[in-house]
């Protein structure tokens, strides 16, 4: 049986749109009733097109956006109720790594200084202590002391990311968000940075969801795959599962685009047309203006995020036995 670590219930985050007046508010719904766990020691992969609700889905569970309504339990805790001071403590546990290292660490700070700000803002050790872990972790994700008087931009792009990984690795944190940490890298660079995220999580015991909008990049990484549309999560599955048989047609979609290793095994190739702009409805299901198979029954009901074979949960009529 495995230990639940985060889940995630009904959680939703709207933004009010900018073009929208006092009388008739609208909103964006960036997050839109999502629900799902992670479990202890695994990746949850979350993948979808731009715009989809990936990073809302992260920040919103890290509290760095609040959350419209639902629940966020971690550890057994529920952080969507505590307060600001409470949360920016219980951050410690909750670290995430950005895609575009360059942007996220302080250009006018060395690699020691950026490395050790997480530990004097959650007051962890004494100086002698604080400069012995930074050299510890410069160590654990393949760099060397040397660097920790180094400016973010005195590294490549890779070793750029190793810093945003050692950073969110200070506090001993058992979750990691990492939101497209390798999507800004050169393919070559990307493997050797998935593989140390690999390593550092059977090494320190991490837990990860793992944020992509590429179905080939989470594929190896990820125990699991939640894939979301326009702020919903539309199949949610063991990444073999997945991978092997995917239900949803947006997901089957998704994978037409990854080449097949083994050219003699044939997967259904769904070319949807259209972007995500496309799909703002009222009612229904969100896919239903680019879905080869829509009917009436998707432009009527929403279908719901509902488990079709163990393990593996499906929002789309086409499996609805009802
Ligand atoms: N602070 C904000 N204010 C208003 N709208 C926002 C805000 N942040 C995100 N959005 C909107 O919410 C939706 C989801 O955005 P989000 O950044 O979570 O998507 P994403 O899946 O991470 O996309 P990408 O792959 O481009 O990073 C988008 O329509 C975006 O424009
Ligand atoms: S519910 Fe209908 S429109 Fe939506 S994905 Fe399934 S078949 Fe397509
Ligand atoms: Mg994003």
């Amino acid at each position: 049986m495995q230990n639940t670590l985060l889940k995630v219930d009904n959680l939703k985050k709207y933004f009010l749109k900018r073009s929208s007046s006092l009388k008739n508010a609208s909103y964006v719904k960036a997050v839109d009733d999502v629900s799902f766990e992670v479990f202890e020691g695994e990746t949850l992969g979350i993948v979808g097109e731009s715009g989809c609700g990936k990073s809302t889905t992260g920040r919103t569970i890290m509290r760095l956006l609040e959350p419209t309504s639902g629940s966020i339990k971690f550890d057994g805790e529920d952080l969507s109720t505590l307060s600001k001071k409470v949360i920016r403590e219980k951050r410690r546990n909750i670290q995430m790594v950005f895609q575009d290292p360059y942007a996220s660490l302080n250009p006018r700070h060395t690699v020691k200084k950026i490395l050790e700000e997480p530990l004097i803002v959650h007051k962890l050790g004494n100086s002698q202590e604080r400069k012995e872990k930074v050299d510890e972790y410069l160590e654990i994700v393949g760099l060397d002391s040397y660097h920790a008087k180094r400016y973010p931009h005195q590294f490549s792009g890779g070793q750029r990311q190793r810093v945003g990984i050692a950073r969110a690795l200070m506090t001993n944190p058992k979750l990691i968000i990492a939101d497209e940490p390798v999507s800004a890298l050169d393919v070559s660079i990307q493997a050797q940075v998935l593989n140390l995220m690999q390593r550092l999580q059977e090494d320190l015991k991490l837990t990860y969801i793992f944020i992509a909008h590429d179905l080939g990049v989470v594929r190896h990484i990820s125990d699991r795959v939640a894939v979301m549309y326009l702020g919903s999560v539309v199949e949610l599955a063991e990444s073999e599962s997945l991978y092997a048989e995917p239900l949803h047609p947006y997901t089957k979609a998704l994978l037409s685009a990854v080449p097949i290793p083994d050219p003699s095994y044939e997967r259904e190739k769904i070319i949807i047309t259209g972007d995500i702009s496309s799909s703002f409805t009222d009612s229904g299901c969100k896919f239903q203006a680019r879905c080869p198979y829509a009917t009436v029954t998707c432009k009527m009901n929403t279908p719901k995020l509902v488990e079709v074979k163990p393990g593996h949960s499906v929002a789309c009529h086409l499996y609805s036995t009802d």
